[in-house]
């Protein structure tokens, strides 16, 4: 039976800024979205004659249509009227779960390349972006990779110039807050602080790596409660004496990252971060997922 194991990486917000909230109760962002090496392996089978079956290494996911992953195939099927005889879907979880890394989005949106891919659809990139949409707002992103500006509710997608090499190191904090109360929590503020995207993207075009790293910013750290928020001052402070060129937090949080030149800094940094944080990667920038 026809089988593929495909990538699902994980991503970081360089910067991530809110504009505004929408009559659909989503929220207008402008995000600068890069993807990192750190991946989930997801197997897909086809024509097992069975009704779709998920299995996952983490016993408390969902291995359902609640799944982004399940819902991600669900969704394709109807809207290309296929059927793939059967389905089965192993997922290997490695990128940590609610964690601001749209880990469960890279799980949709390679369930969607994978499926093309292996039945043979032919469907376009932005196809598989559109139908992404309608399973999550970071999986549009996640179905293309590399380094992106992300606007509207995450659908709006402008390829950038890749980020120059370098190496990020990332720290998820033992917390986690719901996305929507952070949501909310912004919609309850008059937001002081912004991220200079704009100043981020000549950056970009430049190759100018530090002015990169120095121009990340993540609105969602101006809300969190306290005591979360100087935990994560604290991983950023860490990060910043080792020699991380910039911090920051992704997506939601509570994942804070750091980005470095120097691999031996970056592997110092991690050393320090991994004795109280369990969950702490070392790792690599990535381009574009290839289809
Ligand atoms: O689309 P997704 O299911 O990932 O969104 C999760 C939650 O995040 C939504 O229910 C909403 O509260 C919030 N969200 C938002 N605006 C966006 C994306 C997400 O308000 N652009």
């Amino acid at each position: 039976m026809p089988v593929l194991e495909i990538k699902a990486r994980a991503k970081l917000n360089l910067t991530l800024d809110v504009l505004g909230r929408r009559p659909d109760g989503f929220h207008d962002l402008r995000m600068v979205m890069q993807s990192v090496e750190l991946c989930d392996t997801i197997r897909l089978e086809t024509g097992t004659g069975r009704p779709l079956r998920m299995t996952s290494n983490l016993g408390f996911l969902p291995c359902n249509e609640k799944n982004l992953a399940a819902a991600a195939a669900l969704r394709l099927m109807e809207a290309v009227g296929a059927d793939c005889g059967g389905l089965a879907i192993d997922l290997k979880k490695r990128v940590p779960v609610c964690a601001g890394m749209a880990g469960g989005s890279a799980d949709a949106a390679a369930v969607l390349r994978g499926l093309n891919a292996l039945l043979g659809l032919g469907l376009s990139r932005e196809r598989l972006e559109e139908i992404g949409a309608q399973v999550g707002s970071d999986v549009p992103y996640c179905v293309r990779g590399g380094t992106v500006l992300a606007e509207g509710r995450g659908e709006r997608l402008t390829d950038l110039p890749c980020l120059p090499e370098c190496h990020a190191v990332l720290c998820k904090p033992g917390f986690s807050i719901s996305t929507p109360e952070l949501f909310g929590r912004i919609d309850a503020v008059r937001l002081r602080c912004r991220p200079d995207t704009a100043g981020l993207l000549s950056a970009l075009r430049a190759g100018d790596l530090s002015g990169v790293a120095r121009r990340m910013y993540n609105v969602f750290e101006n809300v969190l409660p306290p005591r979360r928020g100087a935990e994560v001052t604290a991983i950023k402070r860490v990060l910043i004496q080792h020699g991380a060129l910039g911090a920051s937090m992704s997506g939601t949080g509570p994942t804070v990252f750091g980005l470095f030149d120097s691999r031996e800094a970056a592997q110092r940094a991690y050393a320090e971060l991994r004795e109280n944080h369990r969950e702490s990667f070392l790792t690599e920038i990535a381009g574009p997922e290839q289809l």
